[in-house]
C-alpha cells in the first residue's frame, strides 16, 4: 500500500499538516526500501531488522511529539472532548509500542514484510481514520477562528 496524502486530510495548521506529510513519505520510503531489498540478492534478515527497527523508533518518537503538539492546539482552541481525544492518541501510541515489543522479541529469521502489513492495518489505517474523523473538530475551530 502506498499512503496517499490528499486535501481531505489537511487541517489547515501548517505545522501539523507538514509533519503528517513527512510521516507519509517516510512510511512509503520504508515500504519501498523493503520491497527493493526483497528483490535484491544481497538482502538479509539483519538488514531488514535494522530497517524495521529504525522505523519503529521513528514512529514512537514521531507520534509522541506530533500528538503533543496537536493536543496543545486542542487546548489553545478550547475544543470539547480534550481528554477523550488525548486517550485516542494514547491508544495509537500503545499499539505502536505493542507491535514494537512483539517485533523486538521475535526471531530474526521470522521477520519479513508482514510486520509492515501489521503496522499498516493496526496503526496507519487507524490513524488515517482518526485524522478524517476525530481531528476535524480542530479543522473546524481553525476555520471559524
Ligand atoms: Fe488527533
Amino acid at each position: 500500500m502506498k499512503l496517499k496524502w490528499d486535501d481531505s486530510l489537511e487541517l489547515g495548521i501548517e505545522k501539523l499538516d507538514e509533519q503528517r506529510k513527512m510521516l507519509f513519505e517516510k512510511i512509503n520510503k520504508s515500504f519501498q526500501d523493503l520491497k527493493f531489498d526483497k528483490q535484491d540478492e544481497l538482502t538479509n534478515n539483519q538488514e531488514i531488522k535494522k530497517k524495521l527497527d529504525d522505523l519503529f523508533y521513528f514512529l514512537t518518537d514521531y507520534f509522541a511529539t506530533h500528538f503533543k503538539i496537536e493536543e496543545e492546539f486542542h487546548r489553545e482552541y478550547n475544543i470539547d472532548g480534550y481528554e477523550k481525544h488525548k486517550r485516542l492518541h494514547q491508544e495509537i501510541i500503545e499499539t505502536v509500542n505493542q507491535l514494537k515489543y512483539e517485533f523486538l522479541n521475535s526471531d530474526e529469521k521470522a521477520i519479513d514484510e508482514t510486520v509492515f502489513a501489521e503496522i499498516e492495518s493496526q496503526v496507519l489505517i487507524l490513524w488515517k481514520q482518526h485524522i478524517r474523523q476525530e481531528d476535524m473538530d480542530l479543522k473546524e475551530a481553525v476555520e471559524n477562528k
